[in-house]
């Protein structure tokens, strides 16, 4: 297998193996991974249950849930595993952008393991995990890539062109396309979290039903909107006039719309990529899938989505993301310093210019 070439610590060339910890939103997930793309073991906590009460994320319910799992489940990876601290090469942890309460518990836990250990810290951020996790999945992904990040908080297209090069091509002016989607099953009732939800009732919906607007499509501004057809979605179910699953199937068609002409906008003002690539929670609706593979082939390029589990947020993303940096910065790749900062806010082009209403929820 095509392994990353890191050299430092104790397991040599290609065989540096990191310990990962994600905690910036609602689940709380440790992962340890090696160079050659075997996650060696990892377990994810989802606080569902907690938030599902609310309708969505409580940043303080779920901080204090990250503070009571971590430490065992950090055990746990370490036993399913058979290793120890003193196995690892380094140890990654999420330092933003997220829910600071959550992404403290995880940095400081990653310190103290450090610290305790000896080893090298990196802060990761999330958006690279996920930015970075169909090269995990896929060893023949190579550099450059056009990506299309969709998850609760973000809504991107990004020319990647190496770990820790990002360019941002287009962002949200509002919402971004999970928390349009989590919004939509509020709206029909569908409960938390609403992504999945939405997905399997449009299957039985007609997707020409109900008229929603597609905003911003055909606009010679690259970016994109959501917040309209939200209240668009709200409207038609207010109306009365129009069966769930049709409003969720025209809900679905009309982001996905929105997706394709945008990125064909992306196509036509930077020029192509080898691969189109998908990451973040959204990534993994079947539907948005296939109609990226479409767009894809029609423009002859590679698609690339990872797996399900690693579309959602997951701790191998931030282990992976850790040992492309090793690889990425050298042999004796600088460690972040233990004073480092948790970021609630961390964009990955931190050159691109700043966008109404973008980058408000992370
Ligand atoms: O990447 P992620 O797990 O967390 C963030 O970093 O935001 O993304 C979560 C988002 C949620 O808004 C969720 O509704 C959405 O991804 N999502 C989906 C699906 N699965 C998760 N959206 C549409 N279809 C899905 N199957
Ligand atoms: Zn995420």
């Amino acid at each position: 297998m095509n392994a990353l070439s890191t050299t430092n610590g104790p397991n040599g060339p290609g065989a540096s193996l990191v310990l990962g910890i994600e905690s910036s939103c609602d689940e709380t997930a440790v992962a340890l991974v090696r160079a050659d793309r075997t996650i060696v073991a990892q377990r994810i906590a989802s606080q569902e249950a907690e938030h599902a009460p609310y309708g969505g994320v409580v940043p303080e319910i779920a901080a204090r849930a990250h503070a009571e799992r971590l430490a065992p489940m950090l055990e746990g990876v370490m036993a399913d595993a058979r290793l120890s601290l003193a196995d690892v090469d380094a140890i990654a942890a999420t330092a933003g952008p997220g829910l600071i309460g959550g992404v403290m518990v995880g940095l400081v836990s990653a310190k103290a393991l450090a610290m305790a250990s000896d080893k090298p810290l990196i802060a990761v951020n999330h958006l690279e995990g996920h930015a970075l996790s169909p090269r995990l999945a896929d060893a023949e992904l190579g550099f450059p890539y056009l990506l299309l990040l969709v998850s609760g908080g973000h809504c991107q297209i990004l020319r990647v062109e190496g770990a820790g090069h990002y360019r941002r091509l287009a962002t949200t002016i509002d919402d971004a396309l999970g928390e349009a989607f989590d919004k939509t099953a509020k709206i029909l009732g569908l409960g938390y979290p609403g992504g999945p939800a939405v997905e399997r009732l449009a299957r039985e919906g007609n997707p020409k039903a109900v008229p929603l607007p597609r905003p911003l499509k055909g606009s010679a501004e690259p970016h994109f909107s959501f917040a309209g057809l939200k209240s668009a979605v709200l409207r038609a179910v207010e109306s009365g006039q129009h069966a769930p699953a049709d409003v969720a199937a025209s809900f679905q068609q009309a982001a996905m719309d929105c997706l394709i002409d945008r990125l064909e906008k992306a196509l036509r003002d930077h020029g192509a990529a080898p691969a189109l690539v998908v990451a973040g929670g959204v990534a993994a609706n079947q539907a948005v899938r296939a109609s990226l593979q479409s767009l894809a082939s029609a423009h002859n390029m590679r698609f690339c989505a990872p797996p399900m589990a690693l579309c959602t947020d997951n701790a191998a993303m931030i282990a992976w993301a850790g040992l492309e940096r090793m690889a990425a910065e050298g042999r004796d790749f600088a460690s972040d310093p233990l004073d480092l900062r948790a970021r609630p806010r961390w964009p990955l082009d931190e050159s691109a210019e700043a966008v109404r209403g973008a980058g408000v929820k992370a």
